[in-house]
């Protein structure tokens, strides 16, 4: 067995943080944020209602949702103010690397905490990235919206519907912590150093990016386009697990059973009126995919995770899949500002040590 091939090489079962955030059963399939389960959450409140929670969790004191909506606001029209400066230096990259730039030039702004103006700013840059590279100038926010709503409108140019905005919170909401993912190990780990939250949410973001991680819902839309139709699942599917090819939106270090994110995120398109004929291919492939990936890896119970259905419900939302990674970074940015004042407030850095294998003096 070589080092990569042991858990030590992926850090599986470690404990890495203490935290009042969230917690991931993987055996139950269930997920809970500050005490409540993720369906219930994405039912009760919106996307500033848990930022409210993770904020208040993390620093010990109470954050109203009322506060946060007022400053995410005041946040995205500070963000909007800096676009004519960040744009320039980001046009010809791909969104997803835009993005990255773009985070990267967020800092400090008067009268704001570092958590809001992050969690304002994202959603604005990533809307006036994706104008960008259609050739379209940028949305000014609209701070009477909550940031779903606004988000929509800044990347469309006109009003999201209701039932649009509603989907696409329930999806903030969803996404908005999970744990120790990558992502959010990555701004602990900054964090712990007592950089700023700035330096920490862009790493968070450059360990989202990774096709492991939140780069995979826009390869899930290209498996499905791939596929096409119903009699080309089993050729495909199997022809790409001969090749030794992951399966995009299936498997989960954690999750051993169905991620209980992809339920939630399956309601919320059903609500949007998604062609049955695209639900249905989506559905077949699904099916398909996991006895497939049972007979292909058995005893590794690798079932749906929450990227497969966040593909389906942002491509029905009309944002381009070229975005998907920024608008999950947008949502998760309330976790990651969330453990960043948390790592923080434990005083103490992340320095664990390695197992070294390489020779030694003589
Ligand atoms: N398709 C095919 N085979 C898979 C898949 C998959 N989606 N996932 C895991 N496997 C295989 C592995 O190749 C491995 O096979 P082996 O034992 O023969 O070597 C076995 O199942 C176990 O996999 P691990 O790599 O140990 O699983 P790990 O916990 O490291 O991986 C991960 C989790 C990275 C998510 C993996 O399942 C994967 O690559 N999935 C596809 C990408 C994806 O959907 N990413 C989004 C994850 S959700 C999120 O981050 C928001």
């Amino acid at each position: 067995m070589t080092i990569h091939q042991t858990s030590t090489a992926g850090l599986d079962g470690v404990a890495a943080a203490v935290t009042a955030l969230s917690h991931v059963d993987g055996e139950a399939g269930e997920l809970v944020i500050t005490g409540h389960r993720v369906g219930e959450l994405a039912s009760e409140t919106g996307f500033e209602g848990v930022v409210a929670r993770l904020w208040s969790a993390a620093g010990g004191k109470d954050v109203a949702e009322a506060d946060v909506r007022a400053a995410l606001g005041q946040a995205r029209l500070a963000a909007f103010r800096r676009l004519p400066d960040i744009l320039p230096a980001t046009r010809g990259m791909p969104i997803v690397d835009a993005f990255r730039a773009a985070v990267a030039a967020i800092g400090p702004q008067q009268g704001l905490t570092p958590e809001a103006t992050l969690v304002g700013a994202l959603p604005v840059l990533a809307a006036a990235l994706v104008r960008q590279a259609a050739g379209d100038a940028p949305v000014a926010p609209d701070v009477t919206l909550g940031t779903s709503a606004d988000l929509l409108k800044m990347l469309r140019g006109e009003p999201a519907s209701e039932a649009e905005a509603k989907a696409l919170d329930a999806y903030l909401v969803t996404v908005s912590d999970h744990g120790m993912n990558a992502s959010t190990f990555a701004a602990r780990v900054v964090a712990s150093t007592q950089a700023n939250p700035f330096m920490a949410v862009t790493a968070a973001y450059c360990a989202l990016s990774g096709p492991l991680h939140g780069g995979a819902p826009g390869p899930v839309l290209d498996m499905l386009d791939a596929i096409g139709a119903s009699g080309n699942i089993a050729p495909w599917v199997d022809a790409a697990l001969a090749r030794g090819d992951r399966l995009m939106g299936f498997g989960h270090r954690i999750y051993k059973v169905r991620d209980p994110r992809a339920d939630v995120l399956k309601a919320a398109v059903d609500t949007l009126g998604v062609s049955k004929a695209d639900l249905g291919l989506a559905a077949e492939v699904e099916d398909y995919a996991r006895q497939a990936l049972a007979r292909a890896k058995p005893g590794r119970r690798l079932d749906t995770n929450v990227e497969f259905y966040t593909a389906i419900l942002l491509d029905a939302l009309k944002i381009p899949r070229d975005a998907f990674t920024p608008v999950f970074a947008a949502a998760r940015a309330a976790g990651w500002t969330a453990h960043a004042i948390e790592q923080q407030r434990t005083g103490r850095l992340l320095r664990p040590n390695s197992v070294y294998v390489g020779p030694m003096p003589a």
